[in-house]
């Protein structure tokens, strides 16, 4: 009995006298919305405590926490004065397995090849395609590993990342196999997105990808996720005129459903095509992109609480219209972030992300850190364990070289990131 009691006062971190320590909220509350999404919770001189399971115990000023800090016995402690913590940021959407570099499609596009001029032309996705087919399983995940680890030191300690550079079964798989497998060896927590549904396979035909995915992938992953062998919780589709138009992503969103997936997927990137509308209907849980999202669109996404996931890196690289992240939030759909980090957009940085959408999206600062935390936590259904710096959430937050957060979006190219720690422990 003694023991027990004496364990109870053991933690695995001290972190104390943060001159300004970032909790985002304090409500618990799963995402923020409107004027919510401009308010950023923030103790002055604060501290926190990370038990030994690697989640929050106590968070409070340094004065609040003085008893638990003095009855406590620590693993580690942090002397943060002049420092800001921040919780881990939470990347909502990438597509970080893949082979082969698209560098030369860089040149074209800037001497004005569109992206879908670039798609007829069997590059983009396609050049993807037939690469990541001819890796082997081992060599993807180096690949997926190495970017992880790079996620991890630019202040990412979630991720979402999907697969869709196969287009068939086996490949498909080989990529769901990837992100499973890396789960027990990144520091990054990841979220796993099944995305069939990326492009039409060369040599086939919307209605027959569309069957494929339905009666053949969609069952088979499923028995395959049954027997832990993988674990994608979301099915993606890319919802997008000459590609997947809106009724085969509702017999393919809704087949995934029915299969026990969550929805988050591709719509209105490059044309409007009803995907909010669609999104809402089918209860997804978020829509990526947004670029031509509607206003009747807008309002179905705000009554269903559909968060809205926003890419600015993808409007910056393929020099198109930013969504209208300013709309979205004033019309009350949560507003999530994402880096898109794929081989079109090759961005893992979240503060660089940040600072695009303040620039080019017109978010304030506070919004876009409620973004890129609490709201992409949400988009990936991890927000009672991410998102956050509240009790009982993991310990994963970042130490920056700044007397406040705000310097992490300022400083463009290096921002100030001291070291990052995930459940507690210092991983970068
Ligand atoms: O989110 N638009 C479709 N998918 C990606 C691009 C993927 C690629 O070009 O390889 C996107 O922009
Ligand atoms: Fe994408």
């Amino acid at each position: 009995n003694q023991s027990i009691n004496r364990m109870a006062n053991h933690y695995r971190l001290l972190i104390r006298n943060a001159s300004q320590l970032v909790v985002i909220q304090r409500s618990a509350a799963r995402f923020k919305r409107c004027s919510e999404m401009n308010e950023v919770e923030i103790i002055e001189n604060g501290s926190m405590i990370i038990g030994d399971d690697g989640n929050i115990v106590a968070v409070g000023t340094t004065d609040e926490l003085k008893e638990i800090i003095s009855d406590g016995i620590f693993f580690d402690e942090l002397d943060a004065t002049g420092k800001t913590i921040i919780p881990g940021l939470c990347d909502a959407h990438t597509h970080a397995v893949w082979s082969g570099d698209r560098v030369e499609e860089f040149a074209m596009k800037l001497a004005g090849a569109t992206y879908m001029d670039i798609h007829k032309m069997g590059g983009g996705i396609g050049f993807t395609v037939r690469h990541t087919r001819e890796s082997t399983e081992k060599e993807l995940l180096e690949l997926f590993l190495k970017r992880l680890e790079l996620m991890g030191r630019n202040g990412t300690t979630l991720v979402e990342t999907k697969s869709g550079y196969g287009l068939e079964f086996d490949t498909e798989l080989k990529m769901l196999k990837v992100i499973h497998n890396a789960t027990n060896k990144s520091k990054v927590d990841i979220v796993s997105t099944y995305l069939g549904a990326h492009s039409i396979p060369k040599d086939s035909t919307v209605k027959k990808a569309t069957l494929d995915i339905v009666e053949n992938q969609i069952p088979r992953l499923q028995k395959l996720k049954e027997s832990g062998e993988i674990s994608p919780e979301f099915i993606d589709v890319f919802c997008e005129k000459g590609v997947f138009e809106a009724d085969d992503t509702r017999k393919i969103l809704q087949a995934g459903k029915e299969a026990g997936f969550a929805i988050n997927f591709h719509g209105d990137e490059l044309h409007y095509t009803g995907a909010a509308e669609l999104g809402a209907e089918l209860d997804a849980v978020a829509i990526s992109h947004l670029e031509w999202v509607s206003d009747k669109g807008i309002s179905a996404m705000a009554e269903k609480d559909v968060i809205a996931v926003l890419l600015p890196t993808t409007a910056y690289i393929l020099r198109i219209e930013p969504p209208p992240a300013r709309k979205l939030i004033d019309n009350g759909v949560p507003v999530a972030l994402g880096s898109d980090f794929n081989p079109n957009a090759h961005c893992l940085s979240m503060p660089f992300v940040m600072n695009l959408a303040c620039v080019t999206m017109k978010m304030t600062l506070n919004e876009a850190l409620n973004a890129a935390t609490i709201n992409a936590a949400a988009s990936m259904n991890r927000s009672s364990t991410h998102g956050s710096l509240e009790v009982g959430k993991c310990g994963d937050f970042l130490v920056l070289n700044a007397p406040r957060w705000e310097h992490l979006v300022y400083q463009l190219v290096n921002p100030p990131i001291e070291c990052v720690y995930k459940n507690g422990i210092l991983i970068d």
